[in-house]
């Protein structure tokens, strides 16, 4: 589904501060299945994430999509096979436009399009549809300017969005980090109804054990860019990822 083979990737080439963040790194991504990413601060997760997304472009390597390289196309395009949910509420939705119109540019992405001819009133029923399944009333709301929707509304507008044309592939970096426990406790449910729904193939970064365990279907482990730990979710336990963290932090101290 999707392989990532040899991929290198470098910050701040021949200075003091070059990270070599990825070394010949490889990786395979079963379909239909949540894989969870998990590991400390600055181990690569969003790194790894943005260069499957585009966002940043690997130094080399294959990223290879239902067989396809997609390492050479730029974002907008790679946008048509790939969904993707942020932190931050906001950067999955243009907050000055409405409901509605935010629908609208998901609906046509990959499209050419004139602004004009954003709103086709034939898809308002469908796009009433998906906001009914969130039930959180936002189908009543389509007018209304995604920036007055509060944090955990934006997420699940970002999620039905992205999900929208059923991508083959589903990028969540952290996607519950900025909401409260219970509203997180809400995407993490909603997401899984989605992922289940369309059989998104779904790569989700997660900094909460028990979400990675309990959402995904495998669970994988980033330290400096290295995969440390990869299982299967149903056979792992909180503790034995605490544990883990806890070695690697000592490692990496000292
Ligand atoms: N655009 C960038 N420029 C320079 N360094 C970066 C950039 N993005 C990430 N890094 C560095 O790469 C490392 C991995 O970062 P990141 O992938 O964001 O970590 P994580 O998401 O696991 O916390 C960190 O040391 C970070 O400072
Ligand atoms: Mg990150």
């Amino acid at each position: 589904m999707l392989k990532i083979v040899n991929l290198s990737k470098s910050f701040n080439k021949n200075t003091d501060n070059e990270i070599n963040i990825f070394r010949n790194f490889n990786l395979e991504i079963e379909e239909n299945k949540c894989t969870a990413i998990i590991g400390s601060n600055g181990c690569g997760k969003s790194t790894l994430l943005n260069i499957i997304g585009g966002s940043i472009l690997a130094d080399k390597g294959q990223i290879l999509l239902n067989e396809k390289d997609i390492a050479g196309l730029r974002e907008e395009q790679r946008a048509t096979y790939i969904g993707r949910v942020y932190q931050n509420p906001s950067m999955g939705v243009s907050p000055s436009l409405t409901i509605l119109e935010n629908m609208s540019l998901a609906d046509k992405k990959g499209e050419k399009f004139t602004l004009r001819k954003l709103i086709k009133k034939n898809n308002i029923g469908k796009y009433m549809e998906l906001l009914k399944d969130l039930d959180l009333g936002l189908e009543n709301k389509l007018n209304t300017k995604v920036k007055f929707l509060s944090g955990g509304q934006r997420q699940s507008l970002s999620l039905v969005m992205a999900a929208m044309k059923h991508p083959d592939l589903l990028l969540l970096d952290e996607h519950t980090a900025a909401l409260d426990p219970k509203t997180s406790n809400v995407i993490m449910q909603k997401t899984k109804e989605l992922i289940n729904k369309y059989s998104m193939t779904t790569m989700m970064i997660s900094h909460n054990m028990k979400d990675a365990i309990e959402y995904s279907d495998r669970i994988i482990m980033l330290d400096k860019g290295d995969i440390v730990f990869d299982k299967p979710s149903i056979n792992v336990t909180e503790k034995e990822l605490i544990d883990i963290y806890r070695e690697k932090l000592i490692q990496n101290v000292a």
